[in-house]
């Protein structure tokens, strides 16, 4: 039976501490994990544009021994021309691991439903597991510790924001996620996220005031429109420069540090500046990517134990 990984909302704290360790040991020590895909292949499915899930997911293949095909999806949706179903069930004839990046969530189900490889999200509208995953370790490495540090997430409440919880609330990270009014994270990932606060002990704070973003270690944005949404910039704008990412929200909650999933849109979500700044572990979050997603593969398809 494979173990897929859709999103990590199932993950217990022991087992998604664990990953993270080994994403930083795969990180220090390469040489150790050169051979944990040796004669596997990955399919890279991808139904929306990518740089950097893309192209970390193919040279990291290649880094633990692997061998990556991508199959651009781009022209029409998957289940446009066969059942995602029997998409996974044919992908398994020949390879040893699906990365899918999807406009839906059910399209992931479906190919897992017919694969017997494991299937792993490379980002969906409701989650983007990797890059969480990714951004916790760079925390991990920037703090000494996860656990008791706060993010704050600030502007549209998307997939990214829902990912960024899970994986968090876990790991038992403080969590605020600030949004306008109307762009709300999902109601189930609200209660979710309740219920996993009060599991793992970590604060939370879901609010549409950006004054009450007093405390952060590190501030978090993403694009104000995903890809999928074709809401014209000029409709949301207005709504959404309150909740700019800027050197005055940075000073305002005493953060230290800011992120950004990318692609990042200078001076709309986050200002130019602050991105070139000191504070800025944008580029390690893309490093670690890589490394993040290694550790997902070397556990789940290359029978790392974790
Ligand atoms: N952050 C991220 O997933 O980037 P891409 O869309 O370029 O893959
Ligand atoms: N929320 C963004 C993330 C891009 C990596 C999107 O879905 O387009």
């Amino acid at each position: 039976m494979q173990a897929s990984l859709l999103s990590f909302k199932d993950w217990s704290h022991e087992r998604l501490s664990n990953l993270l360790s080994l994403a930083l040991e795969i990180k220090q020590q390469p040489q150790k994990y050169n051979q944990v895909l040796a004669g596997k292949s990955i399919v890279g499915l991808f139904e929306k544009p990518s740089l950097r899930t893309r192209v970390s997911f193919d040279i990291g293949v290649n880094k633990l021994g692997g061998h990556f095909v991508y199959v651009d999806s781009r022209g029409e949706p998957l289940k446009k021309r066969e059942d995602p179903v029997d998409v996974g069930a044919n992908l398994s004839c020949w390879a040893d691991g699906v990365v899918a990046r999807v406009f839906e969530h059910q399209t992931l189900v479906e190919l897992d439903k017919g694969a017997d490889i494991p299937v792993i999200n490379a980002l969906c509208e409701m989650y983007h597991p990797c890059q969480a995953l990714a951004d916790y370790l760079g925390m991990l490495e920037t703090y000494g510790s996860v656990k008791g540090k706060t993010m704050a997430y600030v502007g549209d409440g998307n997939n990214v924001t829902h990912s960024l919880l899970i994986v968090g609330l876990i790991l038992g990270c403080h969590q605020v996620v600030v949004t306008p009014k109307g762009f709300e994270i999902d109601n189930s990932i609200a209660h979710l996220a309740n219920a996993l606060a009060t599991k793992h002990g970590a604060n939370l704070t879901i609010t549409n005031n950006i004054e009450e973003l007093t405390q952060a270690d590190i501030i978090y944005t993403d694009t104000w429109i995903s890809m999928g949404d074709d809401t014209p910039l000029a409709e949301i704008k207005q709504t959404f420069a309150p909740y700019q990412v800027n050197e005055a929200l940075m000073e305002q909650a005493n953060a230290k540090h800011v992120m950004h999933c990318q692609p990042a849109h200078r001076d709309l979500e986050i200002t130019g500046s602050l991105m070139d700044s000191d504070a800025s572990l944008l580029m390690l979050q893309s490093e670690n990517r890589m490394h993040a997603q290694n550790a997902i593969m070397a556990a789940l398809i290359g029978k790392v134990e974790i």
